[in-house]
């Protein structure tokens, strides 16, 4: 099979119309990307690895370094699905000449085909920049968590009539730039159906609406490896359960010298 394109992606949408929704999932690991690949339009390098792998508080100390080494993992275990990675807070919001050596080198480090950056308005400059130089660029609207200090919150946006108006017009500024598609995370349900249809490109719900022309989850989140999750999160498994199961049953026999048995033992003759 061969690797999906970013322009294959980006087609998958004509006219305003996606006839099959595009399927993206978060991979950090390349045994992970292994099993999710084959299911997926895109896996996504997602700078929620913060949190997820590393136990940080938010996204904001995320590391170029980090997102390389999860990025290179991600490309060595997938064949099929195009490869996004997030550029992390700090790394592209200062100037397009900046967000441009910080995306080359994600892109050079791992082999991935594309990054994503989190902003509307303010970031298209830096979107066009990086899209006429041989980097695809896709854009995250709405909830963008690598704000939290500014937002306050991770509480979904869009309430009132100003920052519905505001979701639309960097969705838009987003696209004029190039971008080939937009995550569109934690809005009104109405405002992820109106910038869906104000957008050429896909746009990629989260916490968002059917609607949109892809979705993507926090795979550790729909797998059910936390106990708590934001309420558009549906969970697919209960991981969490399933390892702890097995982590007690092994304790059990350890303690009981029952583990390793006769099979597990290497025996001479
Ligand atoms: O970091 C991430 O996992 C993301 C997705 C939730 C869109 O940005
Ligand atoms: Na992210």
């Amino acid at each position: 099979m061969k690797r999906l394109t970013v322009p294959k992606l980006r087609k998958r949408k004509q006219d305003g119309v996606t006839a099959e929704p595009l399927v993206m999932l978060t991979a950090y690991t390349a045994r992970q990307a292994q099993l999710l690949d084959a299911h997926c339009d895109l896996l996504l390098v997602g700078d929620s690895l913060g949190q997820v792998i590393y136990g940080l508080p938010s996204t904001v100390p995320v590391t170029l370094e980090m997102m390389a080494n999860h990025g290179a993992a991600v490309v060595r275990g997938s064949y099929h699905a195009v490869v996004c990675i997030d550029m992390p807070f700090g790394s592209y919001e200062g100037s397009p000449e900046k967000a441009f050596e910080s995306a080359a080198y994600l892109l050079k480090q791992t082999g991935a085909a594309a990054v994503k950056l989190e902003g509307g308005e303010a970031m298209a400059p830096t979107v066009e920049f990086l899209v006429r130089r041989g980097i695809p660029v896709m854009g995250h609207v709405g909830l963008t968590p690598q704000a939290v200090n500014v937002l306050g919150g991770y509480a979904a946006r869009g309430k009132n009539d100003a920052e519905a108006e505001k979701i639309v017009a960097d969705a838009r500024a987003l696209d004029e730039a190039g971008a080939f598609a937009i995550v569109v995370e934690g809005v009104l349900e109405e405002i992820a159906i109106e910038v869906t249809g104000a957008v050429a490109c896909p746009t990629i719900g989260i916490g968002a609406s059917a609607q949109c022309d892809g979705q993507v989850l926090v795979t550790e989140d729909m797998l059910g490896m936390f106990e708590r999750v934001p309420r558009f999160v549906k969970r697919y498994e209960n991981l969490a359960g399933t390892i702890s199961a097995a982590a007690a049953h092994y304790a059990e026999e350890v303690r009981a010298r029952s583990f390793p048995g006769p099979d597990q033992c290497y025996q001479s003759g």
